[in-house]
């Protein structure tokens, strides 16, 4: 029997299955040939191309046309803030960052902070204040370009944005969101809108610029309707159809399966995490695929394509080939136990948030810096 999932930008849950996902949204999968043609431009490839992490898009064969005559493209991503960041939401930022810096090229980074006042019940403007604040540090933290980095918050910038949305609203109706998002007559008004504020930064530095520019949005695979909204509505207004690239989810501690989430605190690591609480959330809580006693492991071996550690160490945490080959083959065969395993994966998270929380730390002078003057 098939399982039922399901995904939107709302909502995921389920056994995604991401072959079924590229046919419903309707993009294509990243094929060698397209992996090439990146590679020309930017060497070695990074291991979320090379692994298939990022394994789908929209017209980035044009992206790398329209660079190739010199006519350079812009990045585009964002973040609604309701939440403390985990280690899920920053997965697509790191490879965002790894494409500003081997094309060149700006991004403007959304913090739609009305989004979730609008979609989520019990979200209100006094938190995703304090999450804005947060999130960008975490941002920031990534190390993105300060010159070539613009943040555009909703409120903050409604000035420039919503002359913009109203045009990308006056051409979507109901019918079409109602479509898109899975939303019905009881929706609030602002949920209908919203898509029209989240399509702006698609073509917003266009207009500041006065000139048409390629846009490529890297973004995990839920953000999809969004987009084909926006495509959509594009070519009605004047505008480019922003290309896109698409990632799947890193999965939460208990299972390796669906979506890493914040409200779910057992289930998440988050970027402000102590060392021992991820040793304590790793051992406790990630799903092993090993057996369920060490001389059947030993016996029989693991199955790393369940086991969350692994996947964790296969989607972020260990980018060398070599060695993520060298872990599966010996949880495969038995020699490398769960307990082993997880050891390498706390580690590994541990080095890794240390540095970034230093980063985040300093972040906090650095805010004014990336925030868009207009
Ligand atoms: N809707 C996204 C969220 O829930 C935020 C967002 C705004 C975004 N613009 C984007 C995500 C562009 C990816 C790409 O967090």
């Amino acid at each position: 029997m098939e399982e039922k999932f399901k995904v939107t930008p709302w909502e995921v849950s389920g056994k995604i299955d991401y072959n079924k996902l590229i046919k419903e949204f309707g993009v294509s999968r990243i094929d060698e040939i397209l992996l090439k043609r990146i590679e020309k431009h930017t060497g070695k490839l990074h291991f979320m191309l090379r692994r298939k992490i990022f394994f789908a898009h929209r017209d980035l064969k044009w992206i790398l046309d329209e660079y190739e005559k010199g006519n350079k493209f812009f990045l585009y991503t964002g973040r609604a803030p309701s939440g403390p960041i985990h280690l899920g939401h920053l997965l697509p930022w790191i490879f965002t960052k790894w494409l500003q810096d081997k094309f060149g090229v700006e991004l403007w980074f959304q913090f739609p902070d009305e989004e979730k006042v609008l979609i989520k019940n019990n979200i209100t403007f006094k938190d995703t204040e304090k999450y804005l604040h947060e999130n960008m540090l975490d941002v920031i933290a990534l190390g993105f370009d300060p010159k070539r980095t613009h943040f555009i918050i909703d409120t903050k910038h409604a000035n420039l944005m919503y002359k913009e949305a109203c045009e990308v609203a006056k051409k979507i109706t109901f019918s079409m969101v109602k479509s898109s998002f899975g939303l019905n007559e009881q929706a609030n008004i602002g949920s209908i809108f919203y898509t029209s504020m989240q399509a702006v930064p698609a073509f917003l530095p266009s207009i500041i610029k006065g000139k048409k520019t390629p846009c490529l949005i890297p973004h995990a695979i839920d953000q999809d309707p969004h987009f084909r909204l926006t495509r959509d509505i594009m070519p009605k207004i004047g505008q480019y159809k922003p290309a896109s690239i698409q990632c799947s989810f890193l999965p939460p501690l208990s299972k390796a399966e669906g979506k890493m989430s914040s409200s779910e605190a057992q289930t998440s690591i988050l970027t402000t995490d102590s060392p021992k609480e991820v040793e304590r959330k790793i051992r406790k809580y990630a799903f092993s695929g090993g057996k369920d006693t060490i001389e059947e492991h030993k016996k029989k071996g693991g199955n790393p394509d369940v086991d969350v550690s692994f996947q964790y160490l296969r989607m972020f945490f260990e980018p060398d080939d070599e060695k993520l080959k060298q872990i599966e083959k010996d949880y495969k065969s038995g020699k490398l136990l769960t307990s082993e395993l997880k050891e390498i994966l706390i580690k590994k998270i541990n080095t890794f948030l240390t540095e970034h929380q230093k980063k985040r730390e300093k972040a906090k002078k650095e805010i004014d810096k990336f925030i868009y003057k207009n």
